[in-house]
């Protein structure tokens, strides 16, 4: 089993595109998708509560679900907007992150998140909206706090960098116009700041790419090319900028009791993790792509 927790979920939609893929070498015959696979989601009340309304009206959707599910509303009452949601492997927790203190018990829900499970959490442009210490605090509290130090943990970050040069000027004015700021994007503007972000939150590797570096060399031939049919896009330079501007960062941290010295357990330790985490296809990516080990 992995587990995958979401910060700022919003409606993106990963969870049921995860599970509405063909795998056809799964035992489980009554239920499509991946088995070993459980799913958090956390953003604001009122955006879960949204969520799950088009969730529960769209069958295709519904159906990804592993029930027994459970819907309820995080606001105690019977006739309160449903905004909360378990089942076996999805479970929605209406929670401000800006709430969460180590020195206080965990939102109620997050009984639900398994603490024993080789874990990658994902901030896709989530963290990026609170203030740096609250978006470290948040970071601390999952990394340090919640997951015990011996467990396998992993971070994805996916967020604008480069504040600095012209585009990245305009970038954040242009955004500021709609009310939109990116509050940590001057303190984690490079990927060294996000690497040495990465080490902060005790993860012992990371590695880290702009979206250019990603796609020349992440995406394979057909991939681009299925993608170059989909859409005509003249404005190449333009993208190649804007992508710049935008990086994907993977932090990990292995098991820190097993001592490493120990060849022979070492090489246990790898059988028996090495299978199951989730950013592994990170710890391979392309060196001239990874600059930041
Ligand atoms: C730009 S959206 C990204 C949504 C999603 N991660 C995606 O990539 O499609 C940012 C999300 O972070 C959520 N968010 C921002 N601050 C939050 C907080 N303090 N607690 C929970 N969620 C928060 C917002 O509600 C929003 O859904």
């Amino acid at each position: 089993m992995k587990q995958i927790i979401s910060l700022g979920a919003g409606s993106d939609t990963r969870f049921f595109r995860i599970q509405d893929r063909d795998h056809s070498a799964s035992t489980v015959t009554h239920f499509r998708g991946r088995p070993d696979l459980i799913y958090h989601e956390i953003d604001f009340p009122e955006n879960t509560a949204q969520k799950l309304a088009v969730v529960s009206r769209i069958n295709e959707l519904s159906e990804c679900i592993k029930p027994p599910v459970s819907l309820s509303s995080s606001k105690g009452t019977l006739d309160g907007p449903v905004d909360s949601l378990t089942s076996l492997n999805y479970y929605v927790h209406p929670v401000d992150l800006r709430t969460l203190d180590s020195s206080k018990e965990p939102p109620s829900s997050f009984s639900t998140i398994d603490f024993t499970l080789p874990t990658l959490i994902i901030s896709e442009c989530c963290l990026i909206y609170l203030d740096p210490t609250t978006a470290d605090t948040v970071a601390l509290y999952f990394t340090k706090h919640l997951f015990p130090a011996h467990m396998p943990l992993g971070l994805i970050l996916y967020e604008p960098i480069r504040p600095h040069d012209a585009f990245g000027r305009q970038m954040i004015s242009n955004l500021a116009t709609r009310g939109i700021i990116l509050q940590t994007l001057r303190k984690y503007g490079s990927l060294e700041a996000q690497a040495a972000r990465m080490r902060a939150y005790g993860f012992e590797g990371s590695r880290g790419a702009n979206v250019n570096e990603l796609w020349e060399f992440g995406v394979k031939q057909p991939e681009k090319e299925r993608v170059a049919g989909l859409e005509m896009l003249d404005e190449v330079e333009e993208w190649a900028l804007l992508a710049a501007h935008y990086c994907v960062i993977c932090g990990w941290r292995e098991r820190l009791d097993v001592d490493k010295s120990e060849d022979e357990e070492k090489s246990e330790d790898q059988k028996i993790w090495g299978d199951k985490k989730i950013w592994r296809s990170w710890e391979r990516f392309p060196e001239e792509a990874g600059r930041v080990v």
